[in-house]
C-alpha cells in the first residue's frame, strides 16, 4: 500500500520548493509551517483506534482562514516518506482548526510512521509507532 509513492513526495517537495517563477504552485496551497504537535516521537497508536492529529494554527494566515488539509500517513525509510496517497487519514478539515480525528488504519506494526499535513508546504511529524 506504500509502494511507489516515494515519487509524488519528492515531486510535490520540489514543486514546493521551486520558485513560483518557475514551476507555478496553485493559488490555493498556502505556505506556512505549522508544526505537528501530535503524534509526538513517543506516540504508540492502537490500529483501529481513534486519534488527534493536531498542530499549530496560529501561523495560519487569516486570508486563509477557510483552506482545507489533507494528512496521509508514510513511514520513514531511507530519507524518503513513503507516504500512502491513496487513502489519505483525513481531508477536507480547514487549517484553521489545528486539528482533525483520524482512524489508525489496520497497518503493519513499524515505529517510524509519520504523518504528513498538506494543504500548505507539507509539515512532517517525528516518527511513531502503531501497532497491531
Ligand atoms: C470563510 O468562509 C466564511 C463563511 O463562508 C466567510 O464569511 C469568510 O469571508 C471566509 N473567509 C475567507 C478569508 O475567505
Ligand atoms: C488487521 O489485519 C490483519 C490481517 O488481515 C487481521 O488479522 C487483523 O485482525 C486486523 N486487525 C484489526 C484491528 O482489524
Amino acid at each position: 500500500m506504500f509502494a511507489k509513492l516515494l515519487s509524488f513526495a519528492a515531486s510535490a517537495a520540489l514543486a514546493l520548493a521551486a520558485p513560483a517563477s518557475f514551476i507555478p504552485v496553485p493559488d490555493d496551497i498556502i505556505l506556512w509551517s505549522a508544526d505537528i504537535s501530535s503524534p509526538t516521537i513517543l506516540s504508540v497508536w492502537d490500529v483501529g483506534s481513534t486519534q488527534t492529529v493536531t498542530w499549530d494554527a496560529s501561523k495560519v494566515p487569516q486570508t486563509s482562514a477557510n483552506h482545507t488539509g489533507i494528512v496521509l500517513l508514510g513511514y520513514s525509510e531511507d530519507g524518503s516518506e513513503n507516504l500512502d496517497t491513496q487513502t489519505p487519514l483525513a481531508s477536507g478539515f480547514l487549517i484553521a482548526d489545528g486539528k482533525v480525528d483520524i482512524t489508525v488504519p489496520n497497518v503493519t506494526t513499524r515505529s517510524d510512521y509519520i504523518v504528513v499535513l498538506f494543504g500548505n508546504s507539507g509539515n512532517s511529524s517525528p516518527t511513531f509507532t502503531i501497532k497491531q
